[in-house]
C-alpha cells in the first residue's frame, strides 16, 4: 500500500514553479513525478492550479503542493498503487470537478505519475513494460521540433513549429542521430545567412523568416546538407497552433510576422488555411499538421479532413485536449485523424489511457507529447513505447529537458534489444 505522499514546489524549463510528487509504496518503493506546463494551452484543458498574488509573479504552485499535502494523501494513504485506474477514480472523485478546478491538475498528475512509477519499482519492472505489458516493442519516430515560432518564441514565424520526422532510419537510436545531424546543419544553414540561431522554449531555432514557406525551404537544404533526402529519410511536420492566431473580432487568422516581414497585412480564411496546407505539403514532404484549425472550429475541421484527410495527418491538439468526450466528438463528425495526447491536458494516467485507446479504436492515429515548459521528468517516452504510439513530439535535440526523452528512449530500445521495431507511421501496408 501507499505508505507515503509528497508534494514540493519545483521549477520548469521557463523557471516558473511547477509541481512534484513523491509516493512511497510499504516505505521502501519510491515513485517520484513532476508534471509540465502549456504556454499555447487550449481553451478546454483541464485547469492548472496556480497561487496569483506577487510570489513568482503569480505563477507559484502552493496551492496544489498544499493539496497534494492534505486532502490527497488523506485519499490514497493505504491504498494499493497497482490498481491505478482505481487510484486515478480516488482523484477525480476528490476533486469533484469537471475540469480538475478544485485540487489542481497539476497536483493531480503528479500524484498519478508518482504512483504509477512507484508501481513499476515495487514489480521491479521497467515503466514502458508496467504501462504496456508484454510485448511492448514499438519506439516512436521522434517529431522533432527544429524551428520555433508561435508562442515559443518572439521571432516572426507565426505558426508554432516546424518539425523533422526521421521515417527512413532503420530504428530509433539512428532516427535521433540523423535529426541532430539536420539540426546542426540547419544551424550552419542559418548562421550562413545572418540569422540568428538562438533556440525558442522547445529548442528549435527562432530565426526571423519570411514565412512557412521559407521555413520548409530551411528543412530541406538542412536534411540535403546532411546527406539526405527529403520525402524518403525525412518527412516533414507542422504544429500551427491556430487557435493562438484567430482573431476574435473577425474569425480570421492573423499572420503578423510574416505581415511585419512582407510589408503588408496578411490574414486567412479556415478555407484560405486549407489550401495553403495542401499547396505546403505539394511543394515539400509535410505529412502532418496539428491544430491546422481554431479548437472552435469544428465544421472548419470537419471540412479539412474531408479535404485533406487522405494525404495528411491531420493532428487535433487544442482541439481535443486528451479528453475523450471531445475526441468522441470528432470521432463522430471525422474531424482531424491523430490525436496529440498530453498528460497534463486531462490530468491523469488512466484518463490519458483512455483516449489512446478510443483513437486507436477509431483508426486514429496517437502521438505522445510534452509540453513547451518541461522538467526532466521522462515519463512520456515510456509512455510512447508502452502504448506502440509510433511517434512522440518531444522538441529538438537541444536543451536538457527535451534530450532527456530522447536519451530514455535509447535506454528503452538499449534494453528491448533485438525485440524493439520501429517504423515510418506513414507507409502503405
Ligand atoms: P504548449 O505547446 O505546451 O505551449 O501548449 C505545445 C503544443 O502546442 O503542441
Ligand atoms: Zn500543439
Amino acid at each position: 500500500p501507499i505508505t507515503y505522499i509528497y508534494a514540493r514546489e519545483i521549477l520548469d524549463s521557463r523557471g516558473n514553479p511547477t509541481v512534484e510528487a513523491e509516493v512511497i509504496l510499504d516505505g521502501i518503493h519510491k515513485g517520484r513525478a513532476s508534471v509540465p506546463s502549456g504556454a499555447s494551452t487550449g481553451r478546454f484543458e483541464a485547469v492548472e492550479l496556480r497561487d496569483g498574488q506577487e510570489r513568482f509573479l503569480g505563477l507559484g504552485v502552493e496551492k496544489a503542493i498544499s493539496n497534494v499535502n492534505t486532502k490527497i494523501a488523506n485519499v490514497l494513504l493505504g491504498e494499493n498503487a497497482l490498481n491505478q485506474g482505481y487510484i486515478d477514480h480516488l482523484l477525480i472523485d476528490a476533486d469533484g470537478t469537471e475540469n480538475k478546478s478544485n485540487l489542481g491538475a497539476n497536483a493531480i498528475l503528479a500524484v498519478s505519475a508518482a504512483v504509477a512509477k512507484a508501481a513499476a519499482a515495487a514489480l521491479g519492472v521497467p515503466l514502458y513494460q508496467y504501462l504496456g505489458g508484454v510485448g511492448t516493442d514499438v519506439m516512436p519516430v521522434p517529431m522533432m521540433n527544429v524551428l520555433n515560432g508561435g508562442r515559443h518564441a518572439a521571432n516572426s514565424l507565426d505558426f508554432q513549429e516546424f518539425m523533422i520526422m526521421p521515417v527512413g532510419a532503420c530504428c530509433f537510436r539512428e532516427g535521433l542521430r540523423m535529426g541532430v545531424e539536420v539540426y546542426h546543419k540547419l544551424k550552419l544553414l542559418l548562421a550562413k545567412e545572418g540569422l540568428s540561431a538562438a533556440v525558442g522554449d522547445e529548442g528549435g531555432f527562432a530565426p526571423d523568416l519570411k514565412n512557412a514557406e521559407e521555413a520548409f525551404w530551411y528543412l530541406k537544404e538542412a536534411v540535403e546538407e546532411a546527406g539526405y533526402e527529403p520525402g524518403t529519410d525525412f518527412v516533414f511536420a507542422m504544429d500551427a497552433a491556430a487557435s493562438e492566431l484567430v482573431s476574435e473580432k473577425s474569425g480570421r487568422y492573423e499572420f503578423p510576422g510574416e505581415a511585419k516581414e512582407g510589408g503588408h497585412l496578411v490574414s486567412r480564411s479556415a478555407e484560405d488555411l486549407i489550401d495553403y496546407y495542401e499547396a505546403l505539403a505539394e511543394k515539400y514532404p509535410l505529412v502532418s499538421v496539428e491544430d491546422g484549425l481554431s479548437e472552435d472550429d469544428w465544421d472548419g475541421w470537419q471540412l479539412m479532413t474531408e479535404r485533406l484527410g487522405e494525404k495528411l495527418q491531420l493532428v487535433g491538439d487544442d482541439l481535443f485536449v486528451t479528453n475523450t468526450k471531445r475526441l468522441a466528438c470528432g470521432i463522430q463528425l471525422g474531424a482531424a485523424n491523430a490525436i496529440l495526447i498530453k498528460l497534463n491536458q486531462i490530468g491523469t494516467l488512466t484518463e490519458s489511457l483512455n483516449a489512446i485507446h478510443m483513437a486507436h479504436r477509431a483508426g486514429y492515429r496517437t502521438i505522445i507529447s510534452h509540453r513547451s515548459g518541461e522538467t526532466c521528468e521522462s515519463m512520456i517516452a515510456d509512455l510512447a513505447v508502452a502504448v506502440g504510439a509510433g511517434q512522440i513530439k518531444t522538441g529538438a535535440p537541444c536543451r536538457a529537458e527535451r534530450t532527456e526523452k530522447y536519451n530514455q528512449l535509447l535506454r528503452i530500445q538499449e534494453e528491448l534489444g533485438e525485440l524493439s521495431s520501429y517504423r515510418n507511421p506513414f507507409a502503405k501496408e
